[in-house]
């Protein structure tokens, strides 16, 4: 039997492992000069002309990004109804409401021309989700932005070295986010990281992940308001900063694999194929549907049963109006129902740079072969 192929897993080398152990002996475990060299390092990346900050995660970016734009009780953010939870999360924590507006059934990302029938008198910003690594349509949402004078604020935890007509996604724009959770493009263990053009709010940033602190010219500290803990440790920044240096790299084999996927499956109907996107696509995931309820299967089955034949199969995610705190809350999964079906049909097949072509072709056979 072969080995069992994860739908996931992240590509960390010896240099890396290595450089790791140099911090730990350093004595520098927290927030020190390897946060500002990861930082550094993402700007240099993002073009040379953003401020970024990282923290814990994309969860505490998009937070602090939100409540930096002044969003809160009241207000009112545009949010796709498929995306993980942590998208509209944010937003309710705040004690803000999210709108949810459909996705399209191919690209998965949210559907630019509804967002305008889900604004009211109470939006303030639009939080477009790179899905899967695919940018969204940057014009539209920039255009509607900025003529009806809201905030956006990027989920680009699936997109780190996606572009958008050829600019990286981080590059341009008002407050981007993204991750670097184990699962995303490139890890920094946990992490996240906010690219905003503006210093200020750069300096806003840096006094959000750490209490609220600022220190004045002597050094002493004073508090401006109650802020969170959510600076990430010098062992973080090492792995991000070895993984950034390796991310072009992934990105192409995760392009070339999806393009495997797409040969495979060439002519095979069995599946809905995601939207191929073009060259800025990171491909972040690989998802395909299944209509399940078609065939009398339940998607834990075909897991089950892929699982025993040896690969991994994931789900990226149930829609988000469908889960138990937003029902509750009075969301009808029915009023969006593209993210409705996706979130019931979609799986996510295994794709990481580590993987070979003949995994995808494994890939494909036991799927054909457990859905004849
Ligand atoms: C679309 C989206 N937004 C936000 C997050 C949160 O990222 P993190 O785990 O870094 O908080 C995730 C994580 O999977 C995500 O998929």
């Amino acid at each position: 039997m072969q080995p069992f192929l994860p739908f996931t897993r992240p590509s960390i080398d010896a240099d890396s492992i290595a450089a790791v152990g140099d911090v730990l002996r350093s004595g520098q475990l927290a927030s020190g000069p390897k946060v500002q060299a990861f930082e550094a390092a993402l700007a240099v990346y993002l073009g040379g002309n953003r401020q970024v900050r990282v923290m814990t995660s994309a969860t505490a970016g998009l937070e602090m990004a939100l409540e930096v734009a002044g969003i809160g009780a009241g207000d009112e953010v545009i949010v796709p109804a498929m995306s993980f939870a942590a998208s509209a999360n944010v937003v309710a924590r705040l004690r803000a409401t999210p709108k949810f507006v459909d996705i399209d059934l191919y690209t998965r990302n949210i559907n630019v021309e509804q967002i305008r029938a889900a604004m009211t008198a109470k939006t303030r910003a639009i939080m477009p989700v790179h899905f899967a690594g695919l940018p969204v349509d940057m014009d539209g949402i920039y255009g509607l932005a900025k003529e009806q004078g809201l905030r956006v604020i990027e989920d680009a935890a699936h997109a780190i070295g996606s572009r958008f007509q050829d600019k990286p996604i981080g590059s341009f724009g008002d407050l981007v986010v993204f991750s670097f959770h184990p699962n995303k493009n490139m890890t920094s263990i946990e992490g996240g990281a906010i690219s905003t053009a503006d210093p200020q709010a750069a300096q806003l940033f840096e006094q959000y992940r750490f209490h609220g602190i600022k220190r004045n010219i002597a050094g002493e500290i004073d508090v401006m308001f109650p802020g969170a803990k959510s600076n990430l440790s010098d062992i973080a920044a090492q792995v991000g900063i070895d993984q950034l240096r390796r991310l072009d790299g992934f990105n192409a084999r995760r392009r070339h694999l999806a393009g495997r996927y797409f040969e495979e499956f060439a002519g095979y109907s069995g599946v809905v194929l995601p939207a191929r996107g073009d060259s800025g696509h990171s491909w972040h995931m690989f998802q395909v549907l299944i209509d399940f309820r078609a065939r009398g299967m339940t998607r834990p089955a075909f897991q089950k049963i892929m699982h025993d034949r040896g690969i991994g199969i994931g789900v990226h995610y149930p829609s988000i109006p469908s889960l138990k705190y937003y029902q509750e809350l009075g969301y009808r999964d029915e009023d969006t129902p593209v993210a409705a079906r996706v979130g019931r049909e979609t799986v996510t097949l295994p794709l990481f740079p580590a993987m070979s072509d003949e995994d995808v072709v494994r890939v494909c056979r036991e799927l054909r072969a457990v859905l004849k």
